[in-house]
């Protein structure tokens, strides 16, 4: 069963928010977005048009969970950067932050190819679930530990194309 969190309106209000947020930051400098499939890509999609200017987008792929609701943790690239990221900008675009393992893994592994500034921007975090703290620069909306899908997000492939956010609730436990 679903029962929606976050509205399309609200999704669509908030991303132009951290778009104008990141254009602050870096004025009219190119960037370079890193989405995080398969999640990020409603996401990308709409910032990178709110965003305007000098945009490249690139894309990495990391284990996923599966039909699972937790993560196996340990992480693992199944596609890596095609992008050379050194001296560039760039926002690390994810869509959910949850344990925070696949963002400090990846960011460990970009810094060591010294772009001139890495952020990160994510639609959804889950401050209570975070066990690999870090700094998050840009985020949409902050949510309680509740496995959510919609707007990228899936369970087990399903749900990504909701246009909106929603909490998947067990029948069993409804
Ligand atoms: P982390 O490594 O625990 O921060 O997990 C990050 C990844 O787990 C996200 O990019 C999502 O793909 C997935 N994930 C975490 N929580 C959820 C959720 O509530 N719904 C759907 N996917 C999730």
């Amino acid at each position: 069963m679903l029962q929606q969190l976050i509205s399309a309106e609200e999704i669509e209000a908030r991303t132009r928010e951290i778009a104008a947020e990141i254009r602050r930051d870096f004025g009219d400098e190119e960037l370079v977005l890193i989405a995080v499939l398969k999640g990020s890509f409603i996401f990308v999609a709409d910032l990178c048009r709110h965003l305007g200017g000098d945009v490249k987008v690139d894309f990495v792929q990391t284990s996923s969970y599966g039909a699972e609701k937790s993560s196996s943790g340990v992480v693992q690239i199944r596609k890596d950067l095609d992008t050379n990221i050194e001296g560039k900008n760039v926002v690390v675009v994810e869509d959910i932050i949850d344990t925070g393992l696949t963002l400090s893994h990846l960011l460990q592994v970009w810094q060591t190819r010294k772009p001139k500034a890495i952020k990160v921007a994510t639609l959804l975090s889950k401050p209570a679930a975070r066990t690999h703290p870090m700094n998050v620069d840009y985020i949409g909306f902050e949510i309680p530990k509740k496995f959510v899908v919609g707007y990228g997000l899936d369970h087990g492939d399903r749900y990504r194309n909701l246009p909106f956010v929603a909490e998947l609730v067990d029948e069993a436990s409804a």
